[in-house]
């Protein structure tokens, strides 16, 4: 969703926030205050309106029945991911999560997360989980047997990166969800284009995104 902060006037720019779960009358936002934008956004009211623009861009693509599923969440990128498990528990039980913060205080909806699949938690301080990151996790979950068909995951571009370099050469899916500065979030601007195995800065994030095939973008 694009977020308009505030008139409009004083920042002209919408602020980008996924969904982090919907149902028939609601639609949930989980987000970090770090800038103006969600400060303002974090002094609304119960009963306040918000102008929004959305939903915008793609989905992750599903997979098929019983596919050996693995999620992985990077601190405020974690919230889309919540609604791509629940979606996945109608389609696989095998579904394993693993996400990463910097410490305790940032974990959040450990207890929903833990009821769509097999969850492990790591944090960069051992504060809760284990000590490390979500490779750590991964690690931990393949010398337990585990190997998966599909690979879904949002966070920080490094831990994108990664993740993909984990997996390089496995015969495993993997979707990415990019999160980028956005000035329009609807594909007119070219200011969240990323770079494409071809080195062209071919693809609009928010428009042919947020989520691509990890073998699509250059991380
Ligand atoms: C597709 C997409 C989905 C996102 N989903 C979420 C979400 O579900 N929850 C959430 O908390 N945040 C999410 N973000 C990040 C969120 O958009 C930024 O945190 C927000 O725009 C900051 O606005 P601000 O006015 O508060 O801060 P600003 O004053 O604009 O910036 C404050 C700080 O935040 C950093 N920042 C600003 N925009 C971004 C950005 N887009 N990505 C990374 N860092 C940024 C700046 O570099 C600066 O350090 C998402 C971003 C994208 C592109
Ligand atoms: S933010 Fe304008 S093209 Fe993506």
């Amino acid at each position: 969703m694009m977020i308009q902060i505030g008139t409009g006037c004083e920042h002209v720019l919408r602020r980008p926030i996924s969904i982090a779960a919907v149902d028939e009358d609601s639609l949930t936002l989980v987000y970090r205050t770090v800038g103006e934008g969600t400060r303002w956004l974090s002094k609304r009211k119960s009963g306040d309106k918000l102008d929004v623009l959305g939903p915008l861009g793609s989905g992750f693509p599903l997979p098929p029945p019983n596919a050996e599923v693995l999620v992985v969440g990077g601190g405020i990128g974690s919230p889309p991911l919540y609604q791509l498990a629940s979606e996945l528990t109608g389609i696989t039980e095998n579904v394993d999560l693993a996400l990463g913060f910097r410490s305790k205080s940032e974990c959040f909806w450990i207890d929903e997360f833990s009821k769509l699949g097999n969850l492990a938690i790591a944090t960069d301080d051992g504060s809760a989980g284990v000590q490390g990151s979500v490779i750590d996790l991964v690690n931990k979950f393949q010398s337990a047997g585990k190997s998966w068909d599909y690979v879904y995951a949002c966070g920080p571009v490094g831990m994108l990166r990664a993740l993909q370099e984990h997996f390089a050469g496995q015969a495993v899916h993997g979707y990415v969800s990019l999160e980028e500065r956005m000035a329009c979030g609807v594909g007119a601007c070219y200011g969240c284009v990323c770079k494409t195995e071809d080195k062209a800065f071919a693809k609009r994030i928010c428009a042919d995104g947020p989520v691509f095939d990890w073998n699509e973008v250059i991380l």
